[in-house]
């Protein structure tokens, strides 16, 4: 597993959020996080990202506790994500959107700036040329990146927050309801965009409401119901799984 959550909770004052939620993601795979509205699926994100503090239990990434990891070194370690409700810096450009993804240094910034202005500007271009890639890759035509991110369609917004996501060179990509209000044409870029993150070697976490959809882009899925982990299985099998239908559908 290349993350493994092992009995974590969550508390918001009297609520708990996260229940002792047990799971791993193996490596090289789309997993599922799927449940009804409420069920703590962003808030598990927050505790992988280290965002929210896990207040029991473990998240072991790679073999190494990040239990208390901050959210940067976790960055580092490989793990980003994408949010809900897609956070791009609307008034900026496409580009410049992208190049806040990309990870310096700590310091390297501020003393270069002042001390080594060559060295500086080959910098810039290379973060410029690496954030060109990554919207290259899920498909973001040139003629745009100019634009400021906010003219772009909602579901082309989607697309640039996972060219974000891209650029901090993240092995384990977590996308929070990545397809939600696409189109079509979207959608089918997303499918496009997934396949081959997969092959590049990433591994992903992905909270999907569409059954349908989590049957066909996840290997399997970890099924969360008030903060419980209910299941993991294989799309198919949750399908099947009367719990789940009484929980989505209300027996
Ligand atoms: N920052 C917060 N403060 C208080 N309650 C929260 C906070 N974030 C989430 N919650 C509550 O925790 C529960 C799980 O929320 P969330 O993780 O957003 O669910 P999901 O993403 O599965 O829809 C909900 O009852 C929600 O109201
Ligand atoms: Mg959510």
């Amino acid at each position: 597993m290349l993350l493994e959550v092992e009995n974590a909770s969550k508390w918001f004052g009297g609520l708990q959020a996260v229940k002792g939620a047990t799971f791993g993601v193996p490596e090289g795979q789309v997993t599922g996080l799927v449940g009804p509205n409420g069920a703590g699926k962003t808030t598990l994100f927050n505790m992988i990202t280290g965002t929210l503090p896990t207040d029991e239990g473990t998240v072991t990434y790679n073999g190494t506790d990040i239990t208390s990891a901050s959210p940067q070194d976790r960055v580092a370690a490989g793990i980003g994500r994408t949010f809900q409700d897609v956070r791009l810096l609307p008034r900026l450009s496409v580009i410049d959107n992208v190049c806040v993804g990309v990870q310096k240094q700590p310091g390297e910034r501020v003393r270069n700036v002042f001390f080594r202005p060559a060295k500086s500007r080959a910098e810039e271009q290379r973060t410029v040329d690496f954030a060109h890639e990554c919207l290259d890759f899920v498909g973001i035509p040139e003629q745009v990146r100019g634009q400021s991110a906010g003219s772009l369609s909602y579901g082309e917004q989607k697309l640039v927050s996972i060219a974000r996501l891209l650029a901090t060179r993240s092995k384990l990509l977590l996308l929070d309801e990545p397809t939600s209000g696409l189109d079509e044409s979207s959608l089918d870029q997303f499918r496009a965009v997934l396949a081959k993150l997969l092959s590049e070697g990433h591994t992903v976490l992905l909270v999907e409401h569409n059954m349908l959809l989590v049957r066909e882009l996840c290997h399997r899925a970890v099924f969360l119901g008030t903060g419980e982990v209910l299941a993991v299985d294989t799309p198919e099998k949750l399908m099947e799984s009367e719990v789940l239908r009484d929980v989505y559908f209300g027996a």
